[in-house]
């Protein structure tokens, strides 16, 4: 199996460019965002509680997440591998992955990582705010908490992934399809 990580801050076009990833390569695609959101809309205690932290622009707690990625490795079949969006964002989380696939003597293949300057996420967010009215979208205070948590938490794993041999950096400007035949260009190496 393979195991693609889709990296990158908020707003970068993860889940824009997940789509065909996916289905070029017949991966299942996981985003933990859109899985905590599901949980939110359902009205779970794992959603009620992980709520009041994404509303701040804060994550919810790596055994949350780590829970949610093990029960898909275990339930989906027929797929060529895994495309993890938004998934490990601290480094707590990229060594539970590493101890999940290692189970099965497997690693992660690839991270490709989706780069726009911060004064971009803000932009990109507020016009998706129009359209999608997204709870964490709603304010420039909770969209600039979100980029602070992207810089503190999660960028560390560009040299965790980096010294691994594994960090691949795609330029996130440009058109929607400019950005996915540079990403397509990257996966197709692997
Ligand atoms: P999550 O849902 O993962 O949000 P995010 O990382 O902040 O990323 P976004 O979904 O905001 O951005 P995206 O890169 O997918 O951009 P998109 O394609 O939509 O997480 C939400 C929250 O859940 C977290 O803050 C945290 O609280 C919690 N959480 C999730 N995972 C967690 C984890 N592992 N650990 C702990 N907590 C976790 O694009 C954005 C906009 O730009 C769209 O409108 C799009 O149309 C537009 N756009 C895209 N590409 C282009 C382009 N090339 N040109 C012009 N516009 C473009
Ligand atoms: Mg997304």
């Amino acid at each position: 199996m393979k195991y693609y990580i889709l990296f990158g801050p908020p707003g970068a076009g993860k889940g824009t460019q997940a789509t065909a990833m996916v289905e070029k390569y017949n991966l299942h695609h996981i985003s933990t965002g859109a899985l905590l959101r599901k949980e939110i809309a359902a009205g779970t205690e794992l959603g009620l509680q992980a709520k009041a932290l994404i509303e701040k622009g804060c994550l919810v707690p790596d055994e949350v997440v780590e829970g949610m990625i093990e029960s898909e490795f275990n339930s989906v079949k027929g797929v060529d591998g895994f495309l993890l969006d938004g998934f490990p964002r601290t480094l707590p989380q990229a060594d539970a992955l590493d101890a999940m696939l290692a189970k099965t003597s497997e690693e992660v293949t690839a991270t490709v990582s989706i780069m726009i300057p911060d004064e971009m996420i803000m932009e990109r967010i507020k016009g998706r705010a129009l359209k999608e009215g997204r709870a964490d979208d709603a304010s420039e205070d909770i969209i600039n908490n979100r980029i602070a948590t992207y810089h503190n938490q999660t960028e560390p794993l560009i040299e965790y992934y980096t010294e691994k041999g594994k960090y691949n950096e795609i330029d996130g400007i440009g058109t929607i399809e400019e950005v996915r035949n540079r990403i397509f260009a990257v996966m197709d190496e692997f």
